[in-house]
């Protein structure tokens, strides 16, 4: 198909910007495009930087993502955003080749792209990326189920750390198998480790479920500042992110979840945030529906091929 050979870096850029404000209000402004974050590529009607991240060893933070990344950063103008963004794909595949091992499954190519938009992600389908995961947004206020009343909804204290551990670990291991998420043999100490951190602070961030006095639930939240990094995927002035939910796997499907994101919204809305955000795997069949009917639509789609050579 023929390239959009007419639009300059600038145009790409503003088109782009407009086309995102239109599409979705939720959305920031998108950043120039820095040379300084990595390598630039070009195409007719596409720009973009392409950088690499490594993420360290024994971090809780390393479990929700694979470790070695392959980031690209896009913008796209014109009638052929599809041909742009697979030339700019087949640009940066040339660009990272040598430096990817074959069949390295803890590193990925990543794409991340504004849910909404939509019209060149048959480029990312046709080179084997699948949409494994998905900042959702919540407005707040928004109504949702109040799930089960009977459930006792209670700030979690240092001697929940095992039960608190437990129902994370059964969180990983739900959504392992969707493709972002990555248990290895660090996962546990690296979990404990945060939730000792969280369970030791004076406000609390982290309410278990009780049913018969057993912790069968777990919801930890992030207000600002701890927040504030998600800031940057949306133009809502204040952002609270909503970092884990988990049920255990005998008592799902009786209300316990929905008790723990009532909880959670309801700390978040009297926190005055415009917005909650989270990250959910596209493919889990229990958490996507469940935070659609909460409130939540996506935002960011992200876009992963693992391993990035075969
Ligand atoms: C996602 C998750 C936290 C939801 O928790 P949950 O306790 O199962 O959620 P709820 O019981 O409140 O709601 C789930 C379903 O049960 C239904 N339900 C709730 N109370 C009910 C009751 N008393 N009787 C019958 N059904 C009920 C809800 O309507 C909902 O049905 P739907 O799926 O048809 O819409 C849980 O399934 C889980 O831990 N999954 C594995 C880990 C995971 O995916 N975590 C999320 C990561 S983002």
């Amino acid at each position: 198909m023929a390239l959009n050979v007419g639009v300059q870096p600038e145009e790409i850029a503003e088109e782009h910007a407009a086309r995102l404000l239109a599409l979705d209000p939720l959305l920031p402004a998108p950043p120039p495009l820095a040379p300084g974050a990595g390598t630039p590529l070009s195409v007719p009607g596409g720009a973009a930087v392409a950088w690499y991240q490594e993420l360290a060893v024994g971090t809780a933070a390393r479990t929700w993502e694979p470790s070695r990344k392959h980031n690209l950063e896009v913008r796209l103008a014109g009638a052929h955003q599809a041909s742009s963004l697979g030339a700019l794909l087949d640009q940066w595949f040339d660009l990272v080749y040598s430096s990817v091992e074959p069949g390295d499954t803890d590193c990925a190519a990543v794409v991340e792209l504004p849910s909404r938009d939509t019209e060149a992600v048959l480029a990312l389908v046709r080179r084997g990326f699948s949409p494994v995961s998905v900042i959702a947004v919540r407005r707040a206020g928004r109504p949702g189920p109040a799930g089960d009343s009977g459930a006792r909804i209670r700030a979690a204290t240092a001697a929940d750390l095992d039960a608190a551990l437990a129902l994370n670990l059964e969180v990983v291991a739900y959504d392992a198998p969707f493709g972002k998420i990555t248990p290895r043999e660090d996962t546990a100490e690296a979990l404990r480790n945060q939730l000792v951190y969280l369970l030791g602070l004076a406000e609390p961030v982290v309410w278990v479920a009780e049913r018969d006095g057993r912790a069968v639930g777990l919801v930890h939240v992030q207000l600002p500042p701890t927040s504030s990094w998600a800031q940057r995927y949306t133009a809502a002035d204040g952002v609270g992110y909503l970092a884990c939910l988990g049920v255990t796997a005998s008592e799902r499907g009786s209300g316990v979840g929905s008790a723990l994101a009532a909880h959670a919204h309801a700390v978040f809305d009297a926190a005055g945030l415009p917005v909650t955000l989270l990250h959910h795997a596209l493919p889990n069949p229990r958490s996507t529906p469940f935070w659609y009917a909460h409130g939540y639509r996506p935002l960011w789609t992200t876009w992963l091929r693992r391993p990035v050579r075969r």
